[in-house]
């Protein structure tokens, strides 16, 4: 008998899952608004031009795959904490910062948890936002987390309920690590304003909270500097410590090469120097070095002022066909005499909880070969011109 004869099977991931079902229908008229990925017009996961000539002088190098350092590429650490927190940054400039290079904004979750849980021990608590990307309770969990939520997204507004976040927020005990994203929520679309990050930064610092940021959209709402206010608003805030965690794979449209980062922020360059060091030991333990082609592939972006100028006029490209989906989704359903749709053009980045019930979207799924998630989150990003008015008026049928 073999000593896994009593491992039962896993749960499968919900949003994998639902590919894997759409994947297997044999419909021909069929759309996948359940994962979150970028494709383009043509329903393409894209190369970026920018991104294309780096890999192609790659090529031509032909280096040879030796191991990159624990903490990754250099430049690439050099460069993200420029686009993270702001090339003029005070805190770059006081090296308060200790960046890693992870494999993709999941492992630098990952590396922040497991670090956290060994500062924090038994108090290590997480509080997230209700809802949240599925993945933070999983990873937290498996850190050694105790896991609780804060009010987030009010469903009859279908925008934020600030008030319940603050209140929330003001009952957590001090040391408590508290996700945020910094732009783009997952699942939901629904995002502070620059003026309700002043607030929360100083409601995080008053009860000596600890903020961990995700930011997996940046560029995805306006641009990469104003979607990174969330961390210019806290590094501005005096608060001594906070996390962030960022990911390239939407932004770069590199989702295979698992490019991500971690940077920890101390109160001084001593402290931040320590944090390295700590960084350093639990990636070792974890996968001892981060991937080396998406990182010089990154790097050679944003190293370059003519590619980084090229990056953020296609990341734009990407950002006005999600906004123009999103105002051709609401129009069609009002053409369609459909329930007002118009709160999905205030949400931002790829994701909009579209306020479809759980039969709703099942009928979707069942009738129409549409798969979204239960919560009725949609990828708007999944959107295009060849998909939008069987989506518009499946949706509309449902609705009625
Ligand atoms: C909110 C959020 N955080 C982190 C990630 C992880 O990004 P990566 O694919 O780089 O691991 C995702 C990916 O979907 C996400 O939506």
């Amino acid at each position: 008998m073999s000593i896994f004869a009593n491992v039962d099977m896993a749960p499968g991931d919900p949003i994998l899952g639902l590919t894997e079902t759409y994947r297997a229908d044999p419909r021909k008229e069929k759309v996948n608004l359940g994962v979150g990925i970028y494709v383009d017009d043509a329903g393409k996961v894209p190369v970026l031009e920018a991104v294309r000539r780096v890999g192609e002088t790659l090529a031509h190098a032909n280096a040879p795959s030796s191991y990159l350092p624990i903490d990754g590429l250099a430049a690439y650490n050099r460069e993200t904490q420029k686009l993270v927190f702001g090339a003029d940054s005070a805190l770059l400039a006081a090296g308060r910062v200790a960046t890693a290079q992870t494999i993709g904004g999941s492992g630098a979750l990952r590396v922040g948890a497991d670090l956290l849980k060994q500062v924090l021990g038994d108090k290590a608590h997480l509080a997230a936002s209700k809802p949240t990307w599925g993945n933070h309770h999983a990873v937290f969990k498996a850190a050694g987390f105790k896991l609780s939520d804060y009010r987030y997204y009010d469903d009859a507004s279908h925008g934020l309920d600030f008030a319940g976040m603050l209140e929330d927020l003001g009952k957590l005990e001090p040391g408590t690590v508290v996700l945020l994203h910094a732009c783009c929520h997952n699942p939901t679309g629904v995002d502070p304003s620059a003026a309700q990050w002043q607030q929360i930064a100083a409601l995080l610092k008053d009860r000596g909270l600890l903020p961990f940021v995700d930011m997996a959209y940046q560029g995805f709402d306006k641009d990469a500097v104003a979607d990174a206010t969330a961390v210019r608003v806290l590094a501005d805030s005096g608060i001594p410590a906070f996390v962030v965690a960022n990911s390239y794979s939407k932004s770069f449209s590199l989702y295979g090469e698992r490019v991500g980062a971690l940077s920890f922020v101390g109160a001084d360059r001593g402290e931040a120097e320590r944090l390295l060091s700590h960084i350093k030991t639990t990636i070792r333990t974890i996968y001892s070095s981060p991937a080396t082609h998406g990182g010089k592939l990154v790097a050679g972006v944003l190293e370059s002022p003519e590619l980084h100028a090229l990056w953020e006029r296609e990341l734009g490209a990407m950002r006005e066909r999600i906004h123009a989906m999103r105002a051709a989704f609401v129009d069609k359903l009002a053409a369609l005499g459909a329930p007002d749709f118009g709160f999905v053009n205030a949400q931002a980045g790829m994701f909009s909880y579209s306020g479809l019930s759980k039969a709703q979207v099942d009928r979707l799924r069942e009738e129409y070969a549409i798969y979204a998630l239960s919560s009725g989150r949609i990828c708007v990003a999944a959107l295009n011109t060849g998909n939008i008015d069987y989506v518009t008026r499946a949706v509309a049928a449902v609705c009625r």
